[in-house]
């Protein structure tokens, strides 16, 4: 599919219909964030990846609300970054995130993004304590976000692109 077309077609999928996804296609979303560019090459990251159904059931504990989708999906991807690796490690990956959502829609997949930084679990700790005593994230890691991965369950429609916001656009000849 054109860069463009997935661009447009790309939507937050939150519903997963419980099939399998295959396995080279989540190595290719892994390929897709690992390809990620990055500050001076540093590439300070690691993506932790959930395919265990049990962890996966207790995911949506680690945030008060906006990660239910994680108990139905097939796998999640966890980014966290070393921040005295790279001073700008959320950039870093967010832009993995990214990568990995649009790659998943662009193979068929349903994936969504889920705040994990300056995000509360329901048992009021961090979400970022809550994952690190549930799956262990590395040594001194600070965690980004997940991102949920399933079979699409839900379809929604393109982009129109006369709804776009041109407000937001600042000319300046
Ligand atoms: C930084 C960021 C954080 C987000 N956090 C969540 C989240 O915690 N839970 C969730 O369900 N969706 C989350 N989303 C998805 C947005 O809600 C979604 O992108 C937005 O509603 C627009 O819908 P669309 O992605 O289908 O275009 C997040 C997206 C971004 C970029």
């Amino acid at each position: 599919m054109d860069l463009f077309e997935v661009l447009k077609k790309r939507h937050s999928i939150r519903k997963y219909t419980g099939e399998s996804i295959r396995e080279e296609d989540l190595e290719k979303v892994i390929q897709a964030g690992l390809i990620s560019a990055a500050s001076r090459g540093i590439r300070p990251w690691q993506l932790t990846v959930i395919k265990n159904k049990e962890i996966l059931a207790k995911m949506p504990g680690a945030r008060t609300g906006g990660a239910n989708m994680l108990a139905g999906a097939d796998a999640c991807i966890i980014v966290s970054a070393d921040p005295d690796a790279c001073d700008v490690w959320i950039e870093d990956c967010s832009i993995v995130m990214s990568n990995m959502h649009l790659m998943a829609h662009s193979l068929g997949l349903g994936s969504c993004w889920i705040q994990g930084r300056l995000r509360l679990s329901a048992d009021g700790r961090t979400t970022e304590e809550y994952l690190d005593e549930l799956v262990g994230l590395p040594q001194g890691h600070k965690l980004l976000a997940m991102l949920s991965l399933g079979m699409p369950a839900e379809e929604k429609s393109e982009t129109d692109l006369a709804d776009l916001r041109y407000d937001k656009v600042r000319i300046v000849e």
